[in-house]
């Protein structure tokens, strides 16, 4: 019997990537979004990366009765995949109550609806930022958290723990999934990240620079305690991401977990500074980025990167590509969006 998953936020960045790996392994997907950060072409683009349709909804996740509806159409489903969230961790700062209010609510109306649809399984978009800025590294899923960064940061916290103590009570088994950097996009350039005005993510400013759609870089304070004074995170691709929520649900419809709440940092488990990224960037796509050293970032960590061995043993999921891929693709993606595929080299 075909499985069927609910994903909210299904036509998003990192939405869009695992929708197309879900059905690429036989999944039925049906899509809520109200595409507030997202294209409705992203729909017939993942149509044409595996040839099969999701159904999409068009709804917003705050509105319980849309959402209701949903799940009485489309009952019964096996799992909900949970994307539908703001994420912009700098804006979160100025409209913290922006967040609070689309970041919590969804998860209340989704956790409402599934205890009456019987849907006993999902899987969280968690984040690293639930960590602040930690003390030891790398850091492992039981690193205790530090006082969120940012509203965004305390939302992925607050979810968490909604979900920790509603899996305690109640029939549902939660996955929540701690991403470090997603960056990259899919190998056919039809899907990526669409930032929309603005990017407010490093590998975006990256890649709209060497476009020229931005004039010049700023990075944003080389006077850390790292190596090269700047910035380490964990960066992950997008498509490896993505591959760990089809893990997850496999886990959980297969009944493997071991308790009914659990926890995995998705990253590579190698930090990368910002400087080695950029000069990756530049080395692998053969481009000169015009950047310039600035003053740091107000909530910046200095370093953060992942313990990734729970994933890797318990998950089975383990980060295939590395930071040349990350960069090839991301890149390969910003001149398909500006229709600048590069000249066949004789
Ligand atoms: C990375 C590094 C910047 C832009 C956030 C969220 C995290 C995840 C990814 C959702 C930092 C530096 C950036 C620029 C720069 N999102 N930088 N110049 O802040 O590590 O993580 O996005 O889950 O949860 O917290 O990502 O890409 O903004 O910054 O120097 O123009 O690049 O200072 O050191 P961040 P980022």
């Amino acid at each position: 019997m075909t499985k069927k998953i609910l994903v909210t936020g299904g036509m998003g960045y990192i939405g869009s990537h695992t929708v197309v790996e879900l059905l690429q392994h036989g999944y039925e997907v049906v899509i809520a979004d109200n595409l507030c950060n997202a294209n409705i072409s992203v729909l017939e683009c993942m149509s044409t990366i595996t040839q099969k349709r999701p159904t999409f909804y068009n709804i917003d996740v705050c509105d319980k009765e849309a959402l209701s509806y949903l799940f009485e159409k489309e009952k019964p489903l096996d799992a909900v995949i949970h994307f539908a969230a703001h994420k912009a961790v700098a804006e979160s700062v100025q409209k913290p109550l922006k967040y609070f209010y689309n970041n919590i609510l969804p998860l209340l109306n989704l956790l409402e609806c599934m205890l009456v649809a019987d849907c006993s399984n999902i899987v969280f978009s968690s984040s690293a930022t639930v960590y602040g800025d930690p003390d030891g590294l790398p850091v492992k899923e039981t690193t205790a958290f530090k006082k969120a960064l940012s509203a965004y940061g305390s939302t992925k916290q607050i979810g968490e723990d909604m979900l920790e103590k509603t899996s305690a009570a109640e029939n549902i088994k939660v996955i929540s999934l701690r991403y470090f950097n997603p960056v990259g996009a899919h190998e056919s350039a039809l899907i990526g990240e669409l930032p929309l005005g603005t990017p407010n993510n490093l590998m975006p400013y990256i890649t709209q620079t060497a476009i020229g759609k931005i004039k010049q870089l700023t990075v944003y304070g080389n006077d850390y305690d790292t190596a090269d004074g700047t910035c380490i995170r964990d960066y992950i691709h997008v498509v490896d991401l993505a591959k760990a929520h089809v893990k997850s649900c496999e886990r959980m419809l297969e009944d493997k977990m071991e308790s009914r709440y659990e926890v995995f940092n998705i990253g590579t488990g190698i930090g990368c500074s910002v400087l080695e990224l950029i000069n990756s960037f530049e080395t692998e796509n053969k481009v000169q980025l015009n950047y310039t050293i600035g003053p740091r970032r107000a909530g910046d960590a200095a370093a953060i990167y992942a313990d990734v061995s729970k994933a890797n043993t318990v998950l089975q999921w383990r980060a295939e590509k590395n930071i040349r891929d990350m960069v090839k693709d991301s890149w390969r993606w910003e001149m398909k969006l500006h229709n600048a595929i590069p000249q066949k080299t004789t």
